[in-house]
């Protein structure tokens, strides 16, 4: 049976406008809430298969949208490099122990070693694909090595980037030297994850917006191009979407072997369609927060309806739901996407 989501990130021709949506920094179904107790943290939940699965099918099941992403982490990847983990009320993700010198880097496990321990995600993957419906896609996804090395140097969240940026303005080649190594693991971990079953791969680079343009490339775009020509030239059956958010300005610029781009909600999507609309699939653009008002939601879907004609475009929203928006909202915004086209 053909997944309709694959279709599109093909850009073939499918019945309705396919809807995914991921639940990142939202935890707005009940039944998540209650998985997660049942862990006791997080992370514990990702490590746990059966539990990391369960949660992974729920959006599915409950909401009815067209492709179910992996439930884990970005950060499991620096984790199994090495690097102590954990998570924090309120304060989000934590490494106690930030990347300093090149002896860190030296120090972390490298390639296949450090994607062979994250067995508990790909044994999650082959739990969701046999309860999966087979005209559903399963996402899975990486950190882009940027986002992912930027975690590392500061040990948590941001909002300056200083420690960062201190490092590619002052010792450039520690920074290629860390971001080569997690290109390394993370061409591993998807490959991996392919092997598993998932449908389509995703790389976020969610901090993509922190860089100035020639840097943007040297130090993100062009690992990230890296993974996906890797991937591309042993798996082309496989959907690639690349996400980096908040780089409106510089699409002129990209390029590579992949199939699908991420629109983040800051970015208009008529200029996406001009710039990029030809050459990629575009995803996204819904602002989430919109999902607090069914007005403003109907009001989002009808103009990206109109701007992309329900064509070469996958709804999506972005880096995911609020965990305050209620279940009948996400409902109505997948019932929405699935009527593009059609009297709402
Ligand atoms: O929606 C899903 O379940 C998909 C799985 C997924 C999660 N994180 C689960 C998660 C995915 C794809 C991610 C990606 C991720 N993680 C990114 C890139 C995407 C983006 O939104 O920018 C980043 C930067 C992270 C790092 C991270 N993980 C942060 C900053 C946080 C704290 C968020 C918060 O608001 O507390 C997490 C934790 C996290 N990852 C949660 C979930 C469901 C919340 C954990 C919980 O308390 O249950």
């Amino acid at each position: 049976m053909s997944k309709i989501f694959v279709d599109a990130c093909f850009g073939k021709e499918t019945p309705y406008t396919p809807v995914w949506m991921m639940r990142q920094a939202g935890r707005y179904l009940p039944e998540y809430m209650e998985v997660r107790e049942k862990a006791g943290d997080f992370l514990s939940l990702c490590h746990t298969p059966e539990m990391a699965a369960e949660v992974t099918l729920q959006p599915v099941d409950i909401v009815g949208v067209d492709a179910a992403i992996l439930f884990s982490d970005i950060l499991v990847i620096p984790n199994e490099m090495g690097m102590d983990l954990r998570f924090e009320k309120g304060e989000g993700p934590i490494f106690d122990k930030p990347i300093k010198s090149i002896e860190d880097v030296e120090a972390l496990l490298g390639g296949e070693e450090a994607a062979g321990k994250l067995t508990y995600v790909y044994d999650t993957i082959k739990i969701v694909r046999e309860k999966l419906a087979n005209d559903k896609a399963l996402i899975g996804f990486t950190g882009a090595p940027w986002t992912l090395a930027t975690y590392m140097i500061e040990g948590r969240g941001t909002k300056t980037y200083n420690l960062v940026k201190k490092l590619i303005y002052t010792q450039p080649e520690l920074m290629h030297a860390l971001l080569a190594k997690v290109t390394e693991v993370v061409k591993y971990y998807l490959e991996k994850q392919i092997q598993a079953g998932v449908d389509v791969v995703q790389i976020f680079d969610s901090w993509a917006t922190a860089l100035e343009k020639d840097k943007y490339f040297e130090f993100s775009w062009n690992y990230m191009k890296e993974i996906a020509s890797y991937i591309k030239a042993k798996y082309p059956h496989i959907p690639i979407i690349m996400f980096p958010k908040g780089i409106p300005g510089f699409l002129d610029e990209i390029d590579g072997d992949f199939d699908v781009f991420g629109v983040d909600w800051s970015t208009p999507i008529e200029l996406a369609k001009e710039k990029l609309g030809s050459r990629y699939v575009l995803q996204g653009n819904m602002e989430p927060c919109r999902l607090y008002s069914k007005e403003a939601t109907k009001e989002a879907v009808e103009h990206i309806a109109s701007v992309m004609g329900g064509k070469r475009h996958i709804f999506n929203l972005g880096h995911g739901i609020l965990p305050d928006v209620p279940v009948e909202n996400a409902k109505y915004f997948i019932k929405l996407c699935k009527n593009v086209g059609k009297d709402f």
